[in-house]
């Protein structure tokens, strides 16, 4: 008994002493790519769990109750997060807006159920990259809807299972309640991110399975831990870098190479090589 209870230990240990989740390091860009990454973050802790998660505002989903339905959570909770007084107002364009929802295990995969109906010349990977903004992917909605993505009529309504996860036994026990589903845009870097969010970076790293070198892309979500609820605050002021100057840290930190590979009815490759170093 005493032994099983030793192997149990070793085998939890260096299962979990690492990445808790795997980054999808842009594969969510090729949807015929169904690795694990890309259907979701795997069910490695609680069943269930409150969760929070980042949106850009933009045009047509920029106030609270429209940011709510596309993604089934509840507006005044969105409006009360981010410190706006009814659930109409809008927020200024590509402002980020913390959305608070609830998350649990399904089929083996962390999800948050929201549904989206189908419009006009409407693809997977046009409704998750340009409305739901990377917070799922074209792999997911493909796995979870029986219909032919080739041939998508208007109205028809999808499964949108919204990306996110539940802190491990092992976050959990360092003090972490919650892990944030942010969307990552042009030009961030993990310890930008992790300052914003007052995160340890390390915690960060290894929540994502990054290395310290690792290259993070827009469009694809990064975990951050927290111990408590995101307040406003972090959000409203611009990431701008916290520290003496803009230059400081490591030059690998301020490079970073961006490929986009869309993947509609036609395939198209998108390279953008952004060097602010
Ligand atoms: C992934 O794709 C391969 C080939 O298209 C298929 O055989 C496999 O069942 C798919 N796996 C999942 C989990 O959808
Ligand atoms: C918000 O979206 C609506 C369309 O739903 C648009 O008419 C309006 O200009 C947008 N407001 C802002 C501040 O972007
Ligand atoms: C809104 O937030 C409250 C307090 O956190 C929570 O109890 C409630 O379940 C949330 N409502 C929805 C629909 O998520
Ligand atoms: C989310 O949807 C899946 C099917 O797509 C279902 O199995 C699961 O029970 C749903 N989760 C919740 C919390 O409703
Ligand atoms: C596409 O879907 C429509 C409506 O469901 C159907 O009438 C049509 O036959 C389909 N076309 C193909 C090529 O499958
Ligand atoms: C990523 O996870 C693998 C095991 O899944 C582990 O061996 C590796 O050390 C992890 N890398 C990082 C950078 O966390
Ligand atoms: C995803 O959407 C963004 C914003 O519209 C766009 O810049 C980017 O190129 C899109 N990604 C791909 C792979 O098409």
């Amino acid at each position: 008994m005493a032994i099983l209870f030793l192997l149990l230990l070793l085998f939890s240990s260096s299962c979990f002493c690492h990445a808790q989740q795997l980054y999808t390091n842009n594969k969510q860009n090729s949807c015929s790519d169904n690795s694990s990454s890309t259907l979701g973050y795997v069910c490695n802790g609680p069943q269930s769990c409150s969760s929070f998660l980042t949106f850009r505002s933009a045009a047509f989903y920029n106030s609270s109750v429209s940011i709510a339905y596309i993604l089934a959570t509840d507006a005044s909770n969105i409006s009360r997060i981010n410190g706006v007084d009814d659930v109409v107002s809008t927020f200024p364009d590509d402002q980020i807006v913390l959305v608070p929802l609830s998350c649990s295990c399904s089929g083996g995969f962390y999800q948050h159920n929201a549904s989206f109906n189908v419009r006009a010349n409407d693809y997977y990977f046009k409704i998750v990259n340009d409305t739901y903004q990377g917070l799922t992917t074209c792999q997911a909605v493909a796995a979870q809807n029986s219909y032919n993505p080739r041939n998508l009529s208007v109205y028809l309504r999808l499964n949108v299972p919204v990306r996110c996860a539940c802190p491990t036994a092992a976050q959990a026990s360092r003090g972490i309640r919650y892990l944030l589903n942010y969307l990552v845009t042009w030009g961030d870097d993990i310890p930008t991110i992790a300052t914003r969010f007052r995160a340890d970076e390390q915690a960060v790293r290894d929540g994502n399975n990054l290395s310290a070198d690792a290259v993070i892309f827009p469009f694809t979500t990064l975990l951050v831990p927290l111990t408590s609820e995101p307040t406003r605050d972090l959000i409203v002021t611009p990431s701008q870098p916290v520290g003496p100057t803009p230059e400081s840290g490591s030059s690998s930190t301020n490079k970073g190479v961006f490929i986009g590979v869309g993947s509609g009815v036609r395939c198209n490759v998108v390279i953008h090589v952004i060097d602010q170093s």
